[in-house]
């Protein structure tokens, strides 16, 4: 693995943005895997950024992101189709036809999962997936468990999970239970990994992560095995480790 240290969050922000910036200019139809939440906020204003300036150019990119809530409509600014319109999507020139999440308006979980495995197998390998790493150590909302799943899956929210979101909705009540999310292996099997992580809180899973044994426990450690994985974190985020 290899670790990027930088000195905050715009750098981290900065340097991840770069990474994506040069897997765009290297290869213009490349399969971008996409996260949402806090973490790649700042990443994506850089993309936009070079975007407006005329410098990247998205339009032959297609993006899968790696989950989504169930039971939330699109136009619900928090799921996390709205959020990638928001954030990213509607700034630049991709076009919409492209850009793949998870139907989280599809109640029936085995179709949805099924639908979204044929659409990620259809637009292929996964050139670049970028990954936030959540505080029990999730990647996509692949949760702790006692076995890594493989392909996009419904899970059912750790108390943690939904703990951590809940600044995001009215009140803990509205946060929904359920998401469905890429599998572990769709993941792995990304040509490149690139893991972003931010701040003082995510100190001690990013040390039991990258650091600490591989288990499905702490689901973002089998991204050791993982032959083309960057960890951009802040100084903050590795201050438990000896980087
Ligand atoms: C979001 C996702 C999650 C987040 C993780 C960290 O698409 O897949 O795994 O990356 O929960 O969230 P933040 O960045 O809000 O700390």
């Amino acid at each position: 693995m290899h670790i990027i240290k930088t000195k905050d969050y715009a750098q981290m922000s900065k340097k991840a943005a770069h990474l994506i910036f040069a897997q765009v200019l290297m290869k213009p139809n490349c399969v971008l895997g996409l996260a949402t939440g806090s973490t790649p906020i700042g990443t994506y204003k850089e993309l936009i950024q070079w975007y407006e300036q005329g410098d990247l150019d998205f339009s032959s990119v297609t993006t899968a992101n790696l989950d989504e809530y169930k039971g939330i409509s699109r136009e619900n600014d928090q799921s996390y189709f709205y959020f990638m319109n928001e954030h990213l999507f509607s700034h630049i020139n991709i076009h919409p036809a492209n850009t793949h999440i998870p139907n989280g308006m599809e109640p029936d979980s085995d179709k949805a999962c099924k639908d979204y495995n044929s659409l990620l197998h259809s637009i292929g390998t996964i050139d670049l997936q970028l990954l936030g790493l959540g505080h029990n150590g999730h990647i996509g909302f692949n949760e702790p468990k006692d076995s890594f799943s493989t392909r996009t899956h419904c899970v059912t929210l750790s108390n943690r999970t939904i703990e951590a979101n809940k600044r995001f909705f009215p009140s803990i009540d509205d946060v929904p239970k359920q998401a469905y999310t890429m599998g572990i292996q769709t993941i792995m099997e990304a040509k490149k990994v690139l893991v972003i992580v931010n701040g003082e809180e995510k100190a001690s899973i990013v040390n039991q992560a990258f650091f600490g044994p591989i288990t499905p426990l702490v689901p973002a450690s089998i991204l050791q095995l993982h032959p083309d994985c960057t960890l951009i974190a802040d100084e903050a985020a590795l201050s438990k480790t000896n980087i």
